[in-house]
């Protein structure tokens, strides 16, 4: 049995059954075992693989987009351009690359890395080598000035409680041990004091909801310095409008597996909820966009453009490998339709292209 998973055990004996983010949060950042904290996960030898590591193009989109976001703010001298999440840091490499051509934007930008696990961020470091970055542990340190922040599933990786409703009665899932010792899901009632439950309203017969208390946190945080440094947040997820369904996965080695197998060595996510966010955004006094997909943002970038022109002078087997790495970018049983795009402005600034509002 793995350390983890006694480590596991033993809590649960010890205090009860664990919250579904308790569990999570042990099982991707626990300080020596944990997911992330001990091994990159990502690419084709991990257990993912995500757009900015299947083509250099999406960097490039994001950066115009980031581009033109700093130009619709009006052009500010001195911002912070931070990503939450970063990886291997392939994002913002791309986009440092494709943004040399803009020397008044790269001046004035300040580049901040929030990233938790320290082997991503070695990582981060050796292929950064060439682009000024910063790491910040907290977000809440950042200084005061307009800020454009970018995530590229970044928030599916955040721990989630999850209820659900059944006889009218509410439920939450949590990790606990059967006869044998096994981990397993069970439910377990509600304590109707539980303020998620007392501010939720759309929990009905049969549905499941999920929060993350670290989402709603981290949100807090960057709306508050949207709200009074000005600037914009683009969130780039698996997710949906609504979010009434149960949404957990485990992932190894780029293939869907049992959430509770091998804790600490799959990865766990859920999908982002982007009606939440966006209500959320609201109760901040910043502005959430309509949600698009993943397939009309980089449609309105100009991918079909920047691979034509890629591919252009390529021979047939490169124009047909080039061909099958933009389907996995904006096909609509690939990403193109499961990753959505939002973005969060500051109130009163001009709308940010290709967003509506
Ligand atoms: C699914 S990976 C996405 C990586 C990258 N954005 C990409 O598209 O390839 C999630 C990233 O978020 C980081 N992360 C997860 N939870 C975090 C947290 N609570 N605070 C800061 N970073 C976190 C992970 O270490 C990892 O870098």
């Amino acid at each position: 049995m793995s350390e983890l998973k006694k480590i596991i055990i033993e809590s649960i004996e010890k205090n009860g059954p664990l919250p579904i983010n308790k569990y999570m949060e042990t099982c991707l950042y626990h300080p020596e075992f944990g997911y992330y904290m001990k091994k990159n996960p990502i690419g084709k030898q991990g257990d993912f693989i995500t757009s900015p590591e299947i083509s250099q193009v999406f960097g490039e989109l994001v950066g115009i987009w980031l581009v033109n976001a700093w130009k619709t703010l009006g052009e500010p001298e001195s911002f912070n351009l931070l990503e939450l999440g970063p990886g291997k840091g392939t994002l913002i490499k791309d986009i440092w690359r494709s943004t040399m051509v803009f020397p008044e934007f790269q001046n004035a930008a300040e580049l901040l890395l929030f990233e938790k696990s320290n082997v991503l961020r070695k990582l981060q470091s050796h292929n950064l080598r060439k682009v000024p970055v910063e790491w910040v542990n907290d977000l809440e340190s950042i200084t005061k000035k307009p800020m454009i922040c970018f995530s590229n599933e970044f928030f599916d990786a955040l721990p989630i409680r999850q209820f659900t409703m059944k006889n009218q009665t509410v439920l939450e899932k949590k990790v606990s041990l059967n006869k044998n010792k096994e981990i397993q899901f069970e439910f377990f009632e509600v304590n109707r004091d539980c303020k998620i439950i007392t501010e939720e309203n759309n929990l009905t017969e049969g549905t499941t909801i999920e929060r993350s208390d670290l989402q709603f946190e981290i949100l807090k945080c960057l709306c508050e310095k949207l709200k009074d440094n000005r600037g914009c947040l683009l969130i780039i997820d698996y997710g949906s409008e609504l979010g009434q369904v149960d949404t957990l996965q485990g992932m190894h080695k780029n293939k869907y597996c049992d959430f509770l197998a091998n804790p600490g060595e799959v990865d766990l996510t859920s999908h982002v909820n982007f009606g939440l966010i966006s209500d959320y955004a609201k109760s901040f006094k910043t502005k959430p966009s309509k949600l698009i997909t993943q397939k009309i943002f980089l449609t309105k970038m100009g991918v079909f453009e920047r691979f034509k022109k890629l591919t252009d002078s390529l021979n047939e087997n490169e124009k047909n490998y080039q061909t099958k790495t933009l389907n996995r970018l904006v096909s609509k049983d690939q990403m193109g339709n499961l990753i959505k795009v939002l973005a969060i402005q500051s109130n009163n600034e001009p709308d940010i292209y290709p967003f509506s509002f």
